[in-house]
């Protein structure tokens, strides 16, 4: 079984993707999208979202850190593509999931779930563009309004040339309210060849294990619930119990110090509130401790409070 750590905008950014993955149990890491519009993008800008591209692109824990573009012209999404991958990452993925409305000239992400046609162009670009050895991912959702295009889509993904599929399942009007309709994975399966990743509302093992049976698909992408019980890919891999609250503390205080002496020093207080948001479904300490924090703006009075 593989398990992929999902693309988290504002959330899952390199300082969480190398706290999770030393917690251990994930496959592979996807970056936060990347916006491409029509230009190339300069290298600063992959590396500010993907700094593992200076290291190998491969977590401190060693594990490998895709990069991901959203956007709407196939050619400068393989263009982007290929430079992503001339800077060190492994394969590319492509985000047709993302509920944003659409910007000016930006429009990507699941509004182009409405165009079997346009996915199948842009894959095909990129697909086209990136060395064969280098995967072509795509992450979807069951659809924009309905689920009426899920297999078209998925058939349009597959004859583009595309290597792997992750299916978030749900769709766009869903947004993240449960439940994910595993079972559509398992249809979606039936008209495709390709590896697929199921994803949505995988909280526990448990979850897990009723994804896999429902979906028919042995890998998993975590999103939220692997920020709500950080060690989440082991309690579903090695079944390990899931880690107490101290042991979440102490890694909440080793993050702490990473964010704030790295560069991202300033969005520090909104991002440890953030993951408390997921923290608290997990652990009702995190519920009290979090009436506390959302008071602190200083990363200082927040780290003396985890500490205390
Ligand atoms: C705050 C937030 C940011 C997200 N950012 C991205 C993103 O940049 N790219 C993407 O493909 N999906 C993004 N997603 C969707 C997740 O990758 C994932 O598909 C979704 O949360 C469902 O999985 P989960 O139930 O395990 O969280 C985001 C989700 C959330 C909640």
């Amino acid at each position: 079984m593989k398990i992929v750590l999902a693309p988290m905008e504002g959330v899952v950014d390199h300082l969480m993707r190398d706290m999770l993955t030393r917690v251990g149990g994930f496959d592979l890491c996807i970056t936060e999208f990347i916006r491409v519009v029509e230009q190339t993008l300069p290298a600063k800008t992959f590396y500010r979202y993907c700094p593992e591209l200076l290291n190998g692109a491969v977590t401190p824990a060693g594990v490998p850190v895709r990069v991901q573009l959203l956007g709407q012209h196939p050619q400068w999404l393989a263009e982007n593509a290929v430079r992503a991958v001339e800077l060190g990452s492994p394969g590319i993925d492509l985000n047709f999931g993302c509920p944003a409305k659409t910007v000016n000239k930006s429009k990507g992400g699941a509004v182009l779930l409405k165009e079997p046609e346009t996915l199948y162009q842009i894959i095909k670009a990129v697909r086209d563009a990136v060395p064969k050895d280098q995967p072509v991912s795509a992450k979807i959702r069951l659809g924009f309004d309905d689920t009426s295009l899920a297999l078209e889509n998925a058939d349009a993904i597959t004859q583009a040339g595309a290597d792997l599929l992750t299916i978030h399942a749900r769709t766009k009007v869903d947004g993240y309210r449960p439940p994910a309709y595993w079972e559509w994975i398992a249809k979606i399966k039936e008209v495709t060849d390709i590896p697929i990743i199921a994803n949505g509302e995988i909280w526990s093992a448990e979850d897990a294990i009723l994804c896999q049976q429902r979906s028919g698909c042995q890998d998993l992408m975590l999103g939220r619930g692997a920020l709500a019980m950080p060690n989440l890919a082991q309690t579903i891999k090695q079944s390990d119990a899931p880690m107490s609250w101290e042991q979440t503390k102490e890694l909440l205080v080793s993050y702490s110090g990473y964010e704030i002496y790295s560069d991202k020093g300033r969005y520090y207080p909104n991002r440890i509130k953030q993951w408390f948001n997921y923290l608290k479904r997990q652990y009702p300490e995190a519920e009290s401790m979090f009436v506390e924090l959302r008071k602190l703006k200083h990363a200082d009075d927040i780290v003396q409070m985890l500490t205390a």
